[in-house]
């Protein structure tokens, strides 16, 4: 073998086995195994869909024939699509490694809470999904760092067991950590439930996949999991917000850099910016290192963003942050520089959602003052926004594979407090002066 080859050999190996942190994970359960079954080569695989602007809905797939065509017919009925639009196909090599066409359709406009069946390419498997709906009550899913195990999907199950209307993944997907193909098995794994609802994500750190000299971060990423960066208007898939019902969602980038000179601080002054109260009462934000964090896996990592882009967040009146990483479950009190302050946002980790690297079992102690419960099990949260001023939170523990509803609490909005009014002059400050 050429030494420039063993040495990139040696390197793929240390980045796929190197653990960040110290603690023992309890065992794993273990990777799932993909029997091959072989499509007809243009054949939709891994379809997934997500927003895409107002009213808009984003299809991907995969198909192994290059030539294959983006487009995507659809409808209101089974079988009947009256309805057409033609989108966009990339692909991308990684070492011995080529993608499929990748091909990314945005149809629409279409209404809300709608039950829409739909096909790839003209060709195979009819699917169906069902639009958020319009107005307020509207539920999430949340799960993080899923990775493609037994304990995903467990997760996943309990996930498709519950009535939801979105699925938000803050980072960590497919953990494939350099193998290529397994992102392939892992768009074969969400296909039934990130076929069906509008799977909103943001990176992670097993996403990155850099490789010195070789290999920029996040080809195969943004490659597979387009956003719609460029309908916020974004310069990076790697952050980006969206409209539902009566939320405004932002996607931040834990990797992306965020000083205050950069582009994302930028982009996210000027997002803020543009948030309505009125229209949008609840503003949640969403990334992968977790700020308020109490257990021993990965403190301090989310510390340098969390210095420059707190006050930001705290100025915007931001409801809720939902953070993943760490593989274990937390949830806080309101919280500002350390410490509870009923004006800032409700911090929840929840890295919980099945990978192959195990829990994260050992939390600081004491447990900080802040932090009102935590617990380091598999799960999942589900966010349900009531009206303008309520939200229930419940988070869902993986119990010898049964959902066991371990915490759960209402939330009431910052709109609904004196919170913002008295924080007015501090949010002109961030927002106006860039
Ligand atoms: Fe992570």
């Amino acid at each position: 073998m050429e030494p420039k080859l063993v040495i990139l050999t040696l390197f793929l190996l240390v980045c796929s086995t190197v653990k960040a942190d110290g603690y023992i994970r309890p065992p794993p359960r273990e990777t799932l195994h993909f029997p091959w079954s072989p499509k007809p080569s243009s054949h939709p695989q891994q379809v997934h869909i997500s927003l895409a602007g107002d009213k808009h809905m984003r299809v991907s797939w995969v198909t192994d024939d290059k030539s294959a065509p983006s487009i995507v017919h659809y409808g209101t009925s089974p079988g009947r699509y009256s309805l057409m639009n033609q989108g966009e196909s990339t692909s991308y090599s990684y070492i011995f490694y080529s993608s499929g066409r990748i091909h990314h359709t945005v149809i629409g406009p279409l209404e809300p809470n709608t039950v829409y069946y739909y096909q790839c390419g003209g060709q195979g498997p009819e699917f169906q999904f069902k639009t958020p709906p319009a107005e307020f009550p509207i539920t999430f899913a949340v799960a993080g760092d899923l990775g493609q195990t037994g304990w995903t999907k467990s997760t996943l199950d309990h996930i498709d067991q519950c009535r939801y209307d979105m699925h938000l993944l803050p980072g960590d997907l497919s953990y494939a950590d350099y193998m290529q193909w397994r992102w392939d098995t892992f768009g074969e794994l969400v296909q039934p439930l990130a076929s069906a609802r509008p799977w909103m994500v943001t990176q992670g750190n097993h996403e990155r996949e850099s490789i010195p000299i070789f290999k920029d971060g996040f080809v195969s990423y943004n490659s597979r999991w387009k956003m719609p960066y460029e309908e916020s208007g974004s310069n990076s898939n790697l952050y980006y917000s969206f409209e539902v019902a009566g939320a405004h969602v932002i996607m931040l980038g834990s990797y992306a850099d965020h000083d205050e000179y950069s582009d994302q601080y930028h982009w996210l002054q000027a997002d803020l910016a543009k948030v309505d109260r009125k229209k949008t009462p609840w503003l949640l934000v969403l990334f992968h290192v977790p700020w308020y964090n109490s257990n021993e896996a990965h403190q301090g990592e989310g510390d340098s963003m969390m210095e420059t882009m707190e006050p930001l967040l705290y100025a915007a009146n931001v409801d809720i942050v939902l953070a993943g990483h760490v593989h274990a479950y937390e949830r806080s009190e309101r919280v500002n520089k350390g410490n509870s302050d009923p004006c800032g946002a409700v911090h929840i980790t929840i890295g919980d959602g099945g990978n192959r690297e195990g829990l994260a079992h050992k939390f600081k102690e004491p447990q900080p003052r802040w932090s009102v419960f935590r617990e380091a099990s598999f799960g999942h949260g589900e966010l349900k926004i009531v009206n303008s001023t309520h939200a229930y939170w419940s988070w869902h523990r993986n119990d010898d594979d049964e959902p066991v509803r371990s915490d759960q609490v209402w939330i009431t909005s910052l709109v609904s407090s004196g919170c913002i009014a008295e924080k007015s002059n501090g949010l002109r400050k961030f927002l106006m002066e860039p």
